[in-house]
């Protein structure tokens, strides 16, 4: 979000009787539509936050899209295409609530392709071996269902409803994630000593994920319009309270000695996650962000014969 004078200064432009109606519609929980009036920061802030979630989801097919072929079995290689499909049709469904919104597709495209859109930190990490893809459809699509699920309260109404299919169809891939963790953890040592070494290296972007501590006192806007319903420290409070007695219980060790529940203050008490890191990935500078770019890239120039073919087509059908 811009910083405080910025939007002082978009609100003071706004008519203050259809900010004070807006406010209140959403008070009273109903949704905001496409066409109804909005304040500029909320149209922006949604685009922005439609944007990098769409973005994500293409871009977090292609770790796991890369374990396809080496899929252990066919039972496993077909829930994995159906999962890597869910994530490209979530991204689909979301370009399309941020152009209810007056972005134009191509345009959030373009700048995913030249490096200027963003996504989630944790997909742009390797997934090394087959451990990490059960880390991966477990614990990151895990962490995302706590945000996801919790945001489909949101005030706009086609995001609301987008994030409702969404959720519903991560469940499968939660269940996906843990299935091949759970056939892993009851296989040989070293099927373990995997799982234990793709906890290791994607517990720190597990964590960094959710976002610093911020305040719900900062942006009052933010969730007065229903934009953000949870700070990001709760939402990975959550996470942690739902997550790490199933990770424990699988005989796994998580890699931070400082985690545990503090009973008075009624929260996990964990090592400050590398925040640096994490602004330097989201900026561009990723281990596998230009490789994941590149392959974005090859993908888009593939498929333009089919996207002209269509387009001549619906130009067709119009005239
Ligand atoms: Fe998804
Ligand atoms: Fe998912």
């Amino acid at each position: 979000m811009a910083d405080r004078a910025k939007i002082e200064a978009m609100l003071a432009k706004e008519d203050p009787d259809k900010l004070a109606e807006f406010e209140e519609r959403i008070a009273r929980g109903e949704k905001i539509e496409p066409g109804d009036w909005m304040p500029e920061l909320y149209r922006k802030t949604l685009i922005r936050f439609l944007q990098n979630h769409a973005n994500s989801e293409i871009m977090g097919a292609l770790p796991e899209g890369e374990w396809i072929p080496y899929a252990p079995s066919m039972k496993r290689k077909l829930a994995l295409i159906a999962k890597v499909q869910d994530e490209v049709g979530h991204g689909q469904l979301l370009y399309m609530v941020a152009e209810t919104l007056g972005k134009p597709r191509e345009k959030m495209i373009e700048e995913l392709l030249n490096g200027k859109g963003r996504f989630q930190n944790v997909f742009n990490y390797p997934a090394e071996t087959w451990a990490d893809v059960g880390i991966i459809g477990w614990l990151i699509d895990g962490a995302a269902m706590v945000m996801q699920s919790r945001l489909r309260a949101t005030s706009y109404g086609p995001y609301s409803r987008a994030l409702a299919r969404i959720c519903y169809e991560e469940t499968f891939h939660l269940m996906q994630g843990y299935d091949i963790i759970l056939t892993l953890m009851s296989g040989t040592k070293r099927q373990k000593e995997m799982v234990q070494d793709a906890l290791n290296r994607w517990w720190g972007p597990i964590m960094q994920f959710f976002g610093p501590a911020d305040k719900l006192g900062k942006h009052p806007e933010m969730y007065r319009w229903k934009l953000k319903l949870y700070t990001n420290d709760q939402n990975r409070q959550k996470f942690l309270s739902q997550y790490v007695p199933k990770i424990r219980e699988l005989g796994l060790t998580i890699p931070d000695p400082n985690l545990r529940y503090d009973e008075e203050k009624k929260r996990w008490v964990y090592t400050e996650p590398d925040w640096d890191e994490l602004f330097r990935v989201i900026g561009g500078d990723g281990p596998m962000t230009k490789e994941r770019l590149a392959l974005r890239r090859l993908h888009y120039a593939e498929g333009r014969w089919i996207r002209e073919a269509l387009e001549r087509f619906a130009r067709r059908r119009a005239a």
